[in-house]
């Protein structure tokens, strides 16, 4: 199968996919490298599996690159992934030239102002499209950004009858965004490690052995047949 084709077996197609992206360091020690390089490799796999969910015809699709949580790891690491970062909002002219539009959800208060302005811009060269759309967690954590909503709804003065999770959702930090179809995490962890808890509500599971830096294209392509396969139901009978 050409690296652009549509896989032709898929029923469904989930509307927002999560992925997890874990493992860099993991592949790197391996190695012998630093986990700077895993992560730097990890860089490749996101562009590449971006593109992939475009051709597949996902419409969201939602990176982990970095928990409310992550800022406890060497300073060293902080600042090459925080590099990673700004570097690939430099680079990231081949996204917009490809449509895909490029968001980001997360705390943005605690992250350099140079990297804030490469986020606002990114957001604005990007917002008239309507394809697929790419969103990076940064500074993210799950009961973080449902704490924040709460904030904002108390801040506006909401008298509590009226807090209802549709009022919850309006004011999370992407809530016209759809909640979570399939959350991917690859490396061997089974959990959700504080991401978009709120969103993946209903979501389906899909946990691999790979590391993260030697996830194909391939590899995601399994997944999304995987999903494919699964009935869901809502908490209703089918
Ligand atoms: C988890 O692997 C990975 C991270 C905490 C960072 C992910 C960040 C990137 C891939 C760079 C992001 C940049 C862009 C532009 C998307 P781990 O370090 O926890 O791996 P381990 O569990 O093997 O130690």
């Amino acid at each position: 199968m050409a690296k652009s084709d549509p896989i032709p077996e898929l029923s469904q197609v989930p509307v927002h996919v999560g992925v997890i992206m874990d493992g860099n360091g993991r592949w790197a020690k391996k190695r012998g490298l630093p986990r700077k390089l895993g992560h730097k490799e990890g860089v490749k796999v996101f562009r590449s599996i971006t593109r992939r969910a475009k051709t597949l015809g996902i419409k969201y699709i939602t990176f982990y690159a970095f928990s409310t949580e992550n800022w406890k790891r060497p300073k060293d690491e902080v600042d090459a992934i925080m590099d990673l970062f700004e570097k690939n909002l430099d680079e990231v002219k081949d996204f917009i030239d490809e449509e895909i539009r490029v968001r980001f959800i997360g705390d943005r208060s605690a992250l350099s102002p140079t990297l804030q302005a490469k986020m606002l811009n990114t957001e604005k060269s990007s917002e008239h499209f309507t394809g697929t759309t790419m969103i990076l967690a940064i500074n993210y954590g799950g009961q973080d950004e449902i704490c924040r909503a709460v904030k904002k709804i108390c801040e506006s003065g909401t008298s509590t009858d009226e807090i209802t999770p549709q009022l919850i959702e309006q004011n999370l930090d992407a809530p016209d965004i759809p909640p979570l179809d399939y959350v991917i995490r690859p490396s061997g962890e089974m959990r959700l490690s504080n991401f978009m808890i709120w969103q993946a509500a209903y979501a389906e599971y899909y946990f691999t052995d790979i590391l993260w830096p030697d996830f194909t294209d391939a590899d995601f392509d399994e997944a999304i047949i995987e999903f494919s396969n699964r009935a869901r139901r809502f908490g209703g009978v089918k």
